[in-house]
């Protein structure tokens, strides 16, 4: 069997695909700027998909490559580009995309990235399958943990439906070991939860004693978040809730904040 290849092989989500396909049985290539091992047995190669040095070699003989390298700094256009024009070169059959619940109908910025690549995707000729996946638990976490800093927490009044990036990498490493199957179903989590609720979960985990303040943000941005258009809605995938993850990351820290009972809920 030929060795496949997960761009973003030591982030988030990739560490977790690199897992589930080995445990597969298959040989795993980690590919990110600073690769290094990140599970027994999985090789790793250094290379930036925006300039694409050593990449050619890096894709030799790899038929599939799950693509979970992003940055928010810029530069994922040109690195699917580079990508694919590589993977062609190479005689890949089958590229695995993981994009974003809702990235059509919230105009974030880094959404637009993710729609332009999935539309490079979709024209490359190259056999493809598109994953949207909702906010991750690890994202929900950074959002808490910096609104947390203050001892008056101001919430956007908008839902998520946040999943957890083991449940996530299950069905990524199911999609590569299968055949290219285009745009699949969305993949969400297992509830859909008002963000005051999972800043309170957050804020209890990590034993903080916070003021929540609702706050309806204004722009066509948080709009699109308040309509839901970053929810599955109608499909709950994901096992793992929220409470599940921070009972695993969160650190409990002492408050010198006051308690403010609830209030904003
Ligand atoms: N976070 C969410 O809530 C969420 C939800 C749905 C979908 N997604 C998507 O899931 C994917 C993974 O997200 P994540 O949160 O796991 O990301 P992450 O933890 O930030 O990991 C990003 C990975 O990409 C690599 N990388 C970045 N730029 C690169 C480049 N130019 N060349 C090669 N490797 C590069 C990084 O390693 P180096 O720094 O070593 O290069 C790292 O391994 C992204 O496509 C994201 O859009 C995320």
């Amino acid at each position: 069997m030929k060795p496949i290849v997960v761009t973003g092989g030591t982030g988030s989500l990739g560490r977790r695909v690199v897992r589930e396909l080995l445990d597969a049985g298959r040989e795993v290539v980690v590919l990110s700027r600073r690769a290094r091992p990140v599970a027994d047995g999985s090789r790793f190669v250094s290379v930036d998909l925006r300039t694409g040095d050593g990449l050619d070699q890096a894709l030799t003989g790899v038929d599939t490559v799950v693509h979970c390298a992003s940055t928010l700094t810029g530069g994922d256009e040109q690195a699917a580009r580079t990508l694919i024009d590589a993977a062609k070169r190479a005689g890949v059959t089958h590229l695995v995309y993981i994009s974003i619940v809702g990235i059509d109908r919230i105009p974030l910025p880094y959404y637009r990235t993710k729609l332009a690549v999935e539309r490079q995707l979709e024209a490359s000729g190259l056999g493809y399958t598109i994953l949207r996946a909702t906010q991750f638990h690890e994202l929900v976490q950074h959002i808490f943990s910096l609104l947390g800093r203050s001892p008056i927490v101001p919430v956007p009044t908008m839902r998520f439906q946040p999943v957890d990036t083991r449940d996530v990498a299950g069905r990524l490493a199911e999609l590569a070991l299968g055949e290219p199957a285009g745009r699949v179903p969305d993949f969400g989590g297992p509830e859909v939860r008002d963000a005051k609720s999972l800043a309170r979960a957050y804020l209890t985990a990590t034993g903080r004693r916070r003021l929540l303040v609702p706050v309806r943000v204004p722009g066509r941005i948080m709009a699109g978040f308040r309509r839901g258009e970053n929810l599955v809605g109608d499909r709950f995938d994901g096992e793992w809730t929220f409470e599940q993850f921070l009972a695993e990351h969160a650190t409990r820290r002492p408050s010198r904040f006051t308690d403010a009972g609830g209030s904003g809920g």
